[in-house]
């Protein structure tokens, strides 16, 4: 699918469906009788019939072959301008894609102009507008037959975002590119993760990740089981122990040339299945594990993205990958190992593996003396049974960066909310026979987690972990996503670093 931004004064040739936003008690703009006088005669008489108010996604739509613009116009409810915010916008541009596709329209013609005010601004409005367009528009559809019928079936193939503010040209432009880049580095997390465990183990990871970073023109290494084992890194290694395939730490690195202004790594978890080890998880809902790589596949995707955007930052992305399964020898709860730092973990369940490998990664970090990690794991069931789907669980070291993520996350939609790591949770994860246990008992188990990760973070650096447990994955189509992998915390890594300082 295409976006395109389009001047009023352009020539155009009609699209399927043209559509404008309405605020709740306000006059249909002068812009829209203009642009489609006999559409705006009929929808004037529907706001006096009270027919249509313009409450929010509430809409009025008309069919005439005498239009000029499209054969159908549309005007979507926006509710009160006062109350209207990017998020606001961003439900009505999913709502307006799903509306498209149900009309089987090819082109989407968007009135800009018509959806901002309030808190959105035209440059906000071009930005979510193509965003929202293209997460709205992705299926995982490759492993499904198609008929010769759904074959031919007409797909949306272009958004058209009409705006009639000329000075603000070239600011809506570059705001259309960010947009999309952020959107297609999204697209790309999901597709990682909706690519089933059978296909997308360790080294498919790589081999992926090795790909992306050819196409972005960034530095992609591949530490391999020999280096690991050199490096001790004993986290990764025994998780990996029941797996047919071998582990990966995939190290991405972007940016070199801003060094000297400080080096930020982002940690993904890359559990490619995660069926729990030795200490099996039940069968309910166990294929949804292949989403266990998704801190992995949002490292990975911001990394492009980081790319496209030439942002000026030293970023170096790692993603242990593993697979946590019973083969042959697999790791067995009770065993001591020795993970990179040095400190050793008693591991009393190997259900508990995605800090086992992550521990291992951040150790790796210090090697690069960042100035911040950010760290995305789905780390917890707890955090999802917190938080739901509606935020990531957020816990770190350093006041400064929670809070700049937590407004990147305000910003994007992708909101953060901050758990304590008190010192007295450290108890629980004190071990008997080893320096560590691998899990802090019942209670508290989201911050358990965060506390056993702090262990590993490279002394006085500053760090910030994101369960994405909850975010991850949606069970229910939303506005934006359809059923599986969401792409949770591209725009949110790429909004903090584009404000880095
Ligand atoms: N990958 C899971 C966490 C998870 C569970 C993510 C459900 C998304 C949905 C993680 O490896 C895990 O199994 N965690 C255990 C920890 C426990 C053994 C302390 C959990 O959450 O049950
Ligand atoms: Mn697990
Ligand atoms: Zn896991």
């Amino acid at each position: 699918m295409k976006i395109e931004l389009l001047s009023v004064a352009q020539k155009r040739k009609p699209a399927d469906i043209f559509v404008a936003g309405f605020f709740e008690k306000e006059k249909l703009a002068k812009e829209i009788e203009s642009l489609e006088p006999q559409f705006a005669v009929a929808a004037k008489a529907a706001l006096a019939k009270g027919r249509f108010e313009g409450k929010y996604a509430q809409n009025f739509s008309s069919f005439s072959s005498d239009y000029r613009e499209a054969q159908e116009a549309v005007l979507f409810g926006l509710g009160q301008k006062k109350n209207h915010r990017k998020g606001c916008l961003r439900k009505a541009t999913g709502q307006i894609i799903q509306l498209a596709r149900a009309r089987k329209a090819a082109r989407v013609r968007i009135f800009l102009d018509s959806f901002v005010g309030g808190e959105p601004t035209l440059a906000d409005g071009a930005a979510i507008i193509s965003e929202i367009s293209l997460l709205a528009s992705y299926e995982f559809d490759k492993y499904k037959s198609k008929s010769e019928d759904q074959k031919k079936e007409k797909k949306l193939e272009i958004v058209e975002i009409l705006f009639s503010k000329k000075q603000n040209e070239s600011a809506l432009r570059a705001a259309t590119k960010k947009a999309q880049a952020i959107a297609q580095g999204v697209l790309l997390a999901r597709t990682l993760i909706n690519e089933p465990g059978n296909i997308m183990n360790a080294p498919e990871l790589a081999a992926r990740a090795k790909k992306m970073a050819a196409e972005k023109k960034i530095q992609c290494r591949i530490l391999n089981e020999a280096e690991m084992k050199r490096l001790k890194m004993g986290g990764i290694l025994s998780v990996n122990q029941g797996s047919v395939t071998p582990p990966a730490l995939i190290v991405l690195e972007y940016g070199t040339r801003f060094k000297s202004k400080g080096t930020v790594c982002l940690v993904g978890k890359g559990v490619t299945f995660d069926t729990g080890g030795i200490s099996i998880k039940p069968a309910k809902d166990m294929e949804k594990m292949k989403y266990d790589m998704s801190g992995a596949a949002t490292v990975i995707a911001t990394l492009g993205v980081i790319s496209d955007l030439k942002l000026p930052v030293h970023v170096v992305g790692l993603t242990p990958a593993v697979e946590n399964n019973v083969a042959e020898n697999p790791q067995r709860p009770g065993d001591i190992i020795e993970m990179a730092n040095g400190k050793t973990v008693e591991v009393l369940n190997t259900d508990a593996e995605g800090r086992l490998i992550l521990g291992d990664a951040l150790v790796y970090c210090g090697r690069y003396n960042p100035k911040a990690i950010i760290d995305l794991a789905t780390l917890t069931g707890m955090c999802a049974y917190t938080f739901g789907d509606k935020a990531i669980g957020m816990m770190g070291t350093d006041k400064k960066l929670l809070s700049h993520v937590q407004k990147a996350g305000e910003e994007t939609g992708e909101r953060c909310w901050e758990l304590p790591l008190w010192d007295d949770y450290r108890d629980q994860i004190k071990g008997h026979h080893s320096d560590l246990y691998n899990i802090g008992g019942p209670y508290g188990g989201t911050i358990t987690a965060a506390m056993f990760l702090k262990e590993f973070v490279p002394a006085k650096t500053p760090w910030v972990h994101l369960d994405i447990a909850g975010t991850a994955w949606c069970d229910c189509p939303r506005y934006d996503c359809v059923k599986g992998a969401t792409g949770v915390g591209v725009r949110l890594l790429i909004e903090c670093l584009s404000h880095w300082k």
